[in-house]
């Protein structure tokens, strides 16, 4: 593994971006902003993700007023559809635009009461949970990063995480190395890919098996989304 990766510097790199050209470029995604053709798949593949998860959430067959981490909750999209069916949710993100949106949207929505913000990272937040959810953040993050951040979230929980990560994919590494799959003017941060024997290593590292996982593809959307669980 490379040990190349310094854990602050990227965390710091993240945040910058989410904070300026990425929380623009996310928030027009995950609203009703009219949006190019490219873009606009992105936003359906995460509408059909946000479906599935949900789903998977519920279940869970959690308790009523079950506590869920959304880890990295962007505008809220989830934390606030987790909110309305009654869940109490922590929603924490690196960037702070970001969660003053997604607290925006809560209060517009009437649920924020059930809505716990916090600025913090997948890294450092902490607490018990009944359940973590994770979507398009870990995609981020290199194998080193993304073995750090799913170990702390596994610690948050003694039931599942369900979380999206990029699996490995040989046309993908290379459409990466030519460039970048998204059109020049669509690119957005680099895809970081896991291989299955990362993907494995993390579980037995923080005893976690995988439940379920399933592939979610549609136009330029691809991703894994997983349900892992304590063994
Ligand atoms: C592509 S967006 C996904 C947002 C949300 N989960 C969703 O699917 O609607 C990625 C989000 O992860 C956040 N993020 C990136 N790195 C993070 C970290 N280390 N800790 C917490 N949030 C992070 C970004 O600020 C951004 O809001």
């Amino acid at each position: 593994m490379s040990s190349t990766f310094n854990a602050e510097e990227h965390k710091k790199m993240l945040r910058s971006y989410f904070n300026g050209q990425g929380f623009q470029r996310w928030a027009s995604i995950y609203g009703d902003d009219k949006l190019s053709s490219v873009r606009n798949t992105v936003r359906q593949g995460h509408a059909v993700m946000m479906d599935k998860a949900f789903d998977w959430v519920q279940q869970l067959r959690l308790p009523k007023g079950a506590t869920v981490l959304d880890a990295g909750c962007g505008t809220g999209l989830f934390s606030i559809r987790l909110a309305k069916a009654g869940y109490k949710v922590k929603s924490v993100d690196i960037a702070s635009q970001m969660v003053e949106k997604a607290r925006e949207e809560a209060i517009k929505q009437n649920v924020h009461k059930n809505i716990d913000f916090e600025v913090n990272t997948i890294e450092s937040v902490n607490g018990i949970y009944d359940a973590v959810v994770c979507f398009d953040v870990l995609i981020h993050y290199p194998a080193e990063g993304f073995a750090q951040a799913f170990q702390n979230l596994s610690s948050l929980t003694k039931g599942s995480i369900i979380f999206t990560y990029a699996p490995y994919n040989k046309i993908l590494a290379f459409q990466h190395w030519i460039g970048g799959y998204f059109p020049k003017k669509e690119r957005r941060t680099t895809i970081q890919m896991i291989r299955d024997e990362e993907m494995q290593k993390a579980m037995n590292t923080t005893g976690m098996q995988v439940k379920i996982r399933e592939k979610v593809s549609f136009g330029f959307y691809h991703t894994m989304l997983m349900n892992a669980s304590h063994k």
